[in-house]
């Protein structure tokens, strides 16, 4: 972070303000506020310094309109944000402002980009060169990200030999489109893609399956000074690693600090951090720029996920940033560029890993901040979204004055498309008894499909109620208006159209 090399008049008063443990918020908006404004310093000091940015995903059933968070990240300071594809209706909310972009291509592309130079200057000519270009309001694409954690274990090797190939396509297509030196290519690797048995970051290395290839990969990023772009996520080391602890992940004092040697690491960002660089270093690039383009921590859906572990663990990452210490293999380069998983809750993101991959956001999928990191001086708290439509206050529940007895399959059929992520073990909904569960489940369904009558069907189950049946921190959510637009938007507000017109005639 780069806050030390701020000297202006506000610094004293802001400064102080962190002194009190419940701004993180401040902290947070604080830090972008500075990254914000003193762009050109943290290029000079990129070696020291850390920018920070989010994740900007749209697995969401019902995604809010992009000019709508585009605003958001504006009202919050944000300057710095992670596309997952080239939608062309997010590009446009971005045209004329000044936040920077990593512009994402799927993995599905993968295969064609490395066979066919053709098919990367068409995407480049199609999705980047017309933002770039000087008749119109520019969008600052900074980087262009060749797959979506195209390495996690998960996907085998479907997608690995097409990275380097499909990369050095892209690489050329922008040489002959002449932008080569505003945008440069780099591949974003999953947190799965290096590890150390004994859990020791002095033993890191990549996975054996990927090891030619991170070769290949590394030789490719140096080439064209690039840097290496990584998940680190003290969440899921948590969940596999029984030698961390709660403490260790979220940047609490700890008297069992995990001993390296001589080295003491006393977080579990430092411990993920040190374990990638060492596996740099035994492929031969130690000394390698690391941006690490997806880290946070959610809020549900799992243990230990939740508001309250969640701001902890982003205080502590940021108070550890600002210290720009950088890590104990690392001392005097931390990551050039952090970006936070995520911005926003996304309710149709893939669950086998587990519930909470739908509840990374800072903010709900509507735009509410879930806990209080300040991202500006005057307020304490995240500015929300504004003026958010939402359908109408209607919510289906099972009708108790119904046998019931056989409602658990129609929930279970409606949890297999709609989001019942809450009531995974631990969850904010977990809690619930049944047939409170079950309500939760034809809930989520009829809101997926924009409260149709028939979406609250269940065989004569359901029933729609006009009272919140909310308790505690299990919200019953309505969801966002999306249908006018929604037509002649996306495709995937149409399968939903098409879906529900099916259920209805069948
Ligand atoms: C990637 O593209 C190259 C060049 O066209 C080709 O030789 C190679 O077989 C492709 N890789 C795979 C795995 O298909
Ligand atoms: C532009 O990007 C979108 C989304 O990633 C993709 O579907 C489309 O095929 C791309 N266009 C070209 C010409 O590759
Ligand atoms: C979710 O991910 C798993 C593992 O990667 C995969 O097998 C499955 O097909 C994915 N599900 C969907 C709906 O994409
Ligand atoms: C946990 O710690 C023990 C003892 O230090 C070690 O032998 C083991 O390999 C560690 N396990 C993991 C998964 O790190
Ligand atoms: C531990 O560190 C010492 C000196 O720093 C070094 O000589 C020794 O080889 C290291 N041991 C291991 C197992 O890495
Ligand atoms: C990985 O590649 C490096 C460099 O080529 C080599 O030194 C190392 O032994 C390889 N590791 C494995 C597990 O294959
Ligand atoms: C959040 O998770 C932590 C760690 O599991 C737990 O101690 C705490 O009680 C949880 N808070 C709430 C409000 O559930
Ligand atoms: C998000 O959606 C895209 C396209 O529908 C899919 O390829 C991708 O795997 C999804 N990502 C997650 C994390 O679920
Ligand atoms: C964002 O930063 C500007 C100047 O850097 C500041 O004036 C403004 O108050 C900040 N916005 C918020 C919402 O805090
Ligand atoms: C519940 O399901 C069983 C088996 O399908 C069926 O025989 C029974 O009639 C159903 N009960 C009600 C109340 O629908
Ligand atoms: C659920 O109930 C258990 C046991 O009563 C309690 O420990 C836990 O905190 C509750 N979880 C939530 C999310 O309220
Ligand atoms: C609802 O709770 C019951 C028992 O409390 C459980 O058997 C059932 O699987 C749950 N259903 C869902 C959809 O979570």
């Amino acid at each position: 972070m780069s806050i030390s090399i701020i000297s202006t008049k506000t610094m004293p008063k802001s400064m102080a303000l962190l002194h009190h443990h419940q701004n993180y918020a401040v902290t947070l908006l604080l830090i972008l506020t500075i990254f914000s404004s003193i762009d050109k310093i943290s290029k000079v000091e990129a070696k020291t310094s850390t920018s920070i940015g989010v994740n900007w995903g749209r697995n969401s059933s019902h995604p809010l309109p992009p000019s709508k968070v585009v605003q958001l990240l504006k009202s919050n300071n944000v300057t710095k944000v992670r596309l997952f594809n080239a939608d062309p209706s997010v590009l446009e909310a971005l045209q004329g402002s000044k936040i920077e972009v990593i512009l994402g291509i799927p993995n599905s592309m993968l295969p064609k980009l490395n066979s066919s130079l053709k098919v990367a200057q068409s995407w480049v000519h199609d999705n980047l060169t017309r933002y770039l270009s000087d008749s119109s309001p520019k969008v600052r694409i900074q980087y262009i990200a060749v797959g979506d954690n195209p390495f996690l274990q998960a996907y085998g090797a479907h997608y690995i030999p097409f990275v380097v190939g499909a990369a050095t396509n892209i690489q050329a297509a922008l040489t002959k489109a002449n932008i080569a030196s505003q945008v440069k290519v780099v591949v974003p690797c999953s947190y799965d893609a290096f590890q150390s048995e004994s859990g020791l970051p002095s033993k890191g290395h990549f996975r054996a399956d990927l090891n030619k290839t991170m070769v290949q990969l590394l030789a490719f990023l140096s080439k064209h000074n690039s840097p290496f772009l990584s998940t680190i996520s003290p969440f899921h080391l948590l969940r596999q690693n029984k030698n961390i602890s709660l403490h260790l992940s979220l940047f609490r004092e700890t008297h069992h600090p995990l001993k390296d040697n001589h080295t003491h690491y006393d977080n579990s960002f430092d411990l993920s951090y040190d374990t990638l660089v060492t596996a740099l270093s035994s492929v031969g690039f130690p000394e390698t720029d690391i941006i690490v383009d997806q880290i946070g921590w959610p809020t549900d859906g799992a243990v230990n996920a939740n508001s309250s572990t969640a701001e902890t663990f982003m205080k502590g990452l940021f108070t550890h940033l600002r210290k720009k210490s950088g890590t104990p293999l690392r001392p005097h380069k931390p990551p050039i560029e952090v970006y936070i998983l995520s911005l926003l809750d996304e309710d149709q993101r893939n669950t086998s890993d587990g519930g909470f991959e739908r509840h990374w956001g800072i903010f709900t999928f509507d735009g509410q901040a879930k806990y209080h990191i300040d991202l500006g001086q005057s307020s304490k708290t995240l500015v929300n979204a504004q003026n958010v439509e939402y359908l109408s206050a209607k919510w289906c529940v099972v009708n108790d004055n119904k046998d019931i007895s056989n409602a658990s399959a129609s929930a279970l059929d409606a949890c297999s498309s709609a989001d019942c992520s809450s009531l995974s073990p631990g969850g904010s909904c977990y809690n619930l008894t049944w047939p409170g569960n079950i309500s939760y489940a034809f809930n989520s369904y009829y809101q997926q499909h924009d409260q149709s009558p028939d979406s609250c069907d269940f065989g004569g189950l359901g029933l729609v109620t006009t009272v919140d049946p909310s308790v505690d921190n299990c919200r019953f959510s309505v969801q966002l208006q999306t249908s006018f637009g929604g037509f002649l938007l996306g495709p995937s507000s149409l399968y939903f159209i098409l879906l529900s017109a099916t259920i209805f005639y069948v």
